[in-house]
């Protein structure tokens, strides 16, 4: 049994930081910004009261609504995110009780800025084992709680946000996730990573003073796997799946630089028109931005029965892949 996507929605925090906010606090500008990443402004949690499973629970709140059913008929809840509230209990555990999901069971799947994917094949599993009737998959990261600002390389690129789907069984073999090809090469975890706070290296002063509980990423090995494999991966999607570059509706990758997308884009030979572009506004929000695009598309209106949805992503891991949806 396919999985198909039945509801979507997203969450963004109101408060907006700009580059020209961050012009004011570090030495950076505009301009660099924009042209090296295709940033403008990305949103921030302010509150210090609330965290990732907030942003969560909001989007679950609004899935659970727009489809019309009772918390209640959930039967799993799937939290992708590198920001979780807590080491443990995983922050699927707090949505499920902010919203009630008293039927779920829950759990936090690690994938980094791939963890969308990852947890949209995971949760298609367990539609397709017929087990599971209802799965909410949701992206959602407070990456400002992990973000150095006086790190003019990594705090500029960086955002909050959330979104998320359910899953249900398809209505027919023709739509739905129709394939996916996953890929993890840890030797890439040299290069992006944030080492305080795990059994490796506890919280203490020393971890606090050598900026051990922030995000560190080395941008250009960074980029240089990330431009090869994203574009890599979508030839393959496509080819497993005999899709033409007109076949394609549309392409929503992984948010994390433009010129990335540019060249996933260009690979496959497809017109900007058809990708899904939201890094202008929200930078990059790891796990969330695949889940955000497709929620724009969907609340614009831009997303029919029978459109093929091909999802790219590369992050942290390093963890890669490519996901075929034919809308429902
Ligand atoms: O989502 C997870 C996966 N992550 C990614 O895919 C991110 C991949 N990496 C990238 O997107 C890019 O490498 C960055 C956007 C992070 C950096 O762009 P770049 O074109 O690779 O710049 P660079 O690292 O080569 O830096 C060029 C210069 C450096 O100055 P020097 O050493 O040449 O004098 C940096 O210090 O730009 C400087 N720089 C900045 N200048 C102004 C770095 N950050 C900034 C900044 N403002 N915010």
């Amino acid at each position: 049994m396919k999985a198909a996507i039945t509801a979507t929605a997203k969450y963004l925090p109101e408060s907006i930081l700009s580059n020209h906010d961050l012009e004011q606090i570090l030495d950076t500008s505009d301009e660099w910004i924009r042209t090296r990443t295709g940033i403008r402004e990305r949103r921030i949690l302010k509150d210090p009261e609330k965290a990732t499973s907030h942003l969560c629970s909001e989007v679950a709140r609004r899935i659970i609504e727009k489809r019309g059913i009772s918390a209640e008929e959930i039967d799993l809840i799937i939290v992708a995110t590198m920001t979780p509230d807590m080491i443990f209990p995983s922050t699927a555990c707090l949505v499920q009780k902010n919203v009630a999901a008293s039927n779920a069971w829950a759990f936090d799947l690690s994938g980094a800025c791939s963890g969308f994917l990852y947890a949209l094949n995971t949760g298609a599993q367990f539609i397709a084992a017929g087990t599971h009737d209802k799965v909410l998959v949701i992206g959602g990261e407070k990456m400002s709680a992990v973000m150095d600002y006086t790190d003019r390389n990594t705090c500029v690129l960086f955002g909050d946000g959330a979104a998320g789907v359910l899953l249900e069984p398809a209505q027919d073999e023709h739509h739905g996730l129709l394939d996916a090809k996953l890929h993890a090469d840890g030797r890439g975890s040299e290069h992006l990573y944030m080492q305080g706070g795990g059994s490796r290296h506890p919280a203490s002063k020393e971890t606090v003073e050598n900026r051990m509980h922030f995000l560190h990423q080395d941008g250009k090995q960074v980029f240089k796997s990330a431009v090869t494999q994203m574009a890599d991966i979508a030839e393959e999607i496509m080819k497993r799946n005999n899709l033409s570059s007109d076949d394609v509706t549309y392409l929503i990758p992984h948010q994390a630089n433009l010129r990335i997308i540019q060249a996933t884009a260009e690979r496959m030979g497809i017109d900007m028109q058809k990708v899904a572009v939201n890094i202008d506004r929200y930078g990059n929000t790891s796990a969330a931005t695949i889940p955000i695009c497709i929620a724009e598309l969907d609340e614009d209106g831009k997303l029919s029965s029978g459109n093929n949805l091909v999802l790219v992503s590369f992050g942290a891991g390093y963890t890669w892949g490519g996901i075929y949806v034919r809308w429902q």
